[in-house]
């Protein structure tokens, strides 16, 4: 089935390992153009960008910190000169420190609001303006189920992400006169290959899970898929949790 992605150009940020990776073969193997973003993983991206040119398909690759606006204007100007301009995103770059709150220090959890909240905005103001100009276009965010559910332990990137939900929903509000979608994709644990936990934890972990497993890269790049898709064009403003069951609010 061909689900609209020929010659579309997404950007997928984060896109050089884990979850990101996963979203970025998937869409390229439908025939869409990526613009591979990463920030420090350059190595990863480049065999990411390889295997993505394995398609047949055009690959940018851009680096920058989505917490600084100036980046994103950059990154912008790389896209727009390699590929052309954007029709979708995927915002999958992310960071979450795991520990109480009463152990952070300001200058942390300023930066983790920088990059889960203001890095989605700092996308959507340099990127959305031309999809609302060309009645078309569609922005995902990927969070962490802690931001529908709560965590004390991943207190400040949960709060942000709580943000960025809302904002995408009045931004939904807003941009759908213009056919332009706002959705977030809510994900629980996803084994990307880096969690670091013993046998027993993974074990306690598991337990939480009604599936009887925690996640794997590739369920979520279906979900992604679909959403990016003409199939999901009378869709925005939701929140869709891939989560194994683990909360089932709402
Ligand atoms: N894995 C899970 O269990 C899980 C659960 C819930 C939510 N999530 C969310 O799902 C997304 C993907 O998760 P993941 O586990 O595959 O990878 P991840 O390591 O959590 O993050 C993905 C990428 O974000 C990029 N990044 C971090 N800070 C950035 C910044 N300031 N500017 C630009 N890019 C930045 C990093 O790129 P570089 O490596 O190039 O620096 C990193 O590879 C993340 O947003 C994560 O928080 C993951």
């Amino acid at each position: 089935m061909d689900i609209g992605f020929k010659g579309k150009n997404i950007l997928i940020t984060g896109a050089a390992k884990g979850i990101g990776r996963g979203i970025a073969l998937a869409a390229a193997a439908e025939g869409a153009n990526i613009g591979l973003h990463y920030r420090e993983s350059e190595e990863a991206a480049l065999q990411v960008a390889k295997e993505i040119s394995d398609y047949g398909v055009k690959v940018a690759l851009i680096k920058g910190d989505i917490a600084r606006l100036k980046d994103v204007k950059q990154m912008k100007e790389t896209l727009d000169h390699e590929l052309g301009s954007v029709n979708f995103i995927v915002n999958n770059a992310g960071w979450a420190q795991v520990k109480s709150f009463f152990k952070y220090e300001p200058e942390e959890w300023i930066r983790e609001v920088d990059i889960c909240f203001y890095g989605v905005l700092n996308l959507v103001h340099t990127f959305m303006p031309e999809m609302i100009g060309k009645n078309q276009g569609k922005f995902i965010n990927i969070v962490g189920d802690s931001a529908r559910t709560g965590d004390r332990n991943l207190i400040v990137s949960a709060a942000a992400r709580s943000g960025a939900i809302s904002f995408l929903k009045s931004l939904a509000i807003d941009v759908g006169r213009n056919n332009v979608q706002c959705n977030t994709v809510s994900l629980g644990l996803i084994d990307q290959g880096e969690l670091g936990f013993s046998e027993v934890e993974l074990e306690k972990v598991i337990k939480q899970y009604p599936l009887n497993r925690i996640g794997k890269a590739d369920d979520v790049k279906g979900m992604v898929l679909f959403l990016l898709s003409d199939s999901a064009d009378w869709i925005t403003g939701q929140v869709i949790s891939i989560n194994g069951g683990h909360s089932m609010l709402g």
